[in-house]
């Protein structure tokens, strides 16, 4: 597996790759991989001849008084899952080549990212999009591969994508759970043993909503979310950021729960550790 770090040396590669006529697919990741990375990697691979990954953790998507500092990261480790998974390419550019003295431009996406996470992490949303928009620029990828583990950040990235005309397919992938039904996070690394049962309450959540939709025929979005919120603040150690019904396109929320809504939730465990998860309410998922 090559690795590089210059945004010149990663766009000449691909220059050189599709100049022999040969696909690149696209992972974007800030690291410390799980399953969730691994499976993503593993479906750009079926998906196209060359496999990029990227892991850069980005200061731009980062609030002031978020984790930035201590995000976990152990980059031997991670060169070495994805070279076992036959990555072709591990691109990890220095914050100084991404983000250079001088630098002054943001992609902003408007309205999609105004709720749900934006409205908890203002500026969230600009940094990934300026990055992504970046990485794309760097990598010249045909098709990028993002999890649906984090769904509005995919609904943001495709309408970037459409309003500013980059030739690239986006790919969502399923969200990839441990057995338990945790949401594989690389955030999942801060939980101790006593707030395990904390963080289950999320899926735990998703899973009552289902049965929930799949019991009753006449279920209110309303007693939905009031179900979930009991199931979640059962536990002391979390508080809620936010438990809405969703337009699976339009990402409003909606009052009536049907086939193209989706339950999306964001929980802070001893406000340390902010979790978020998703589901369809009527789909075949595994929670
Ligand atoms: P990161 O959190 O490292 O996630 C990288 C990719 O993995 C994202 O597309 C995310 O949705 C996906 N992912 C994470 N956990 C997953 C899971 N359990 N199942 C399926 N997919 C999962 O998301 C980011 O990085 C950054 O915002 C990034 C897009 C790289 C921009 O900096």
């Amino acid at each position: 597996m090559n690795v590089i770090t210059s945004p010149d040396d990663v766009q000449f590669y691909s220059q050189r790759i599709r100049e022999q006529g040969l696909t690149i697919g696209l992972v974007p990741t800030m690291g410390w991989f799980h399953s969730g990375h691994l499976a993503l990697m593993d479906k750009a691979k079926r998906l196209a001849d060359k496999v990029i990954v990227t892991l850069f953790v980005n200061p731009m998507q980062f609030g002031p008084s978020e984790d930035l500092e201590n995000y976990p990261h152990d980059f031997d480790r991670d060169c070495r899952l994805a070279e076992e998974l036959g990555v072709d390419l591990l691109y990890a550019p220095e914050k100084e080549s991404m983000y250079p003295d001088g630098f002054a431009t943001t992609v902003h996406v408007k309205g999609l990212t105004t709720g749900l996470c934006g409205g908890d992490r203002p500026g969230h949303f600009d940094g990934v999009t300026t990055v992504v928009a970046k990485l794309f620029n760097q990598t010249l990828p045909h098709l990028a591969v993002f999890g649906e583990k984090d769904f509005q950040q995919l609904a943001v990235i495709r309408k970037m994508v459409q309003d500013l005309d980059f030739p690239i397919e986006i790919v969502g992938h399923p969200i990839v759970r441990e057995e338990s039904g945790l949401a594989m996070s690389s955030r999942n690394t801060y939980l101790k043993k006593d707030e395990m049962a904390a963080a289950l309450s999320l899926s735990q959540g998703i899973a009552c909503a289902r049965e929930m939709v799949g019991r009753q025929d006449t279920v209110t979005v309303g007693q939905i979310k009031d179900a979930v919120s009991a199931v979640i603040l059962r536990h002391p150690q979390c508080t809620i950021d936010y438990v809405e019904v969703i337009d699976e396109n339009s990402l409003m929320s909606t009052d009536t729960a049907g086939s193209d809504s989706r339950l999306l939730l964001a929980v802070k465990i001893n406000n340390r550790i902010r979790l978020i998860d998703n589901s369809t309410l009527f789909g075949k998922e595994r929670i």
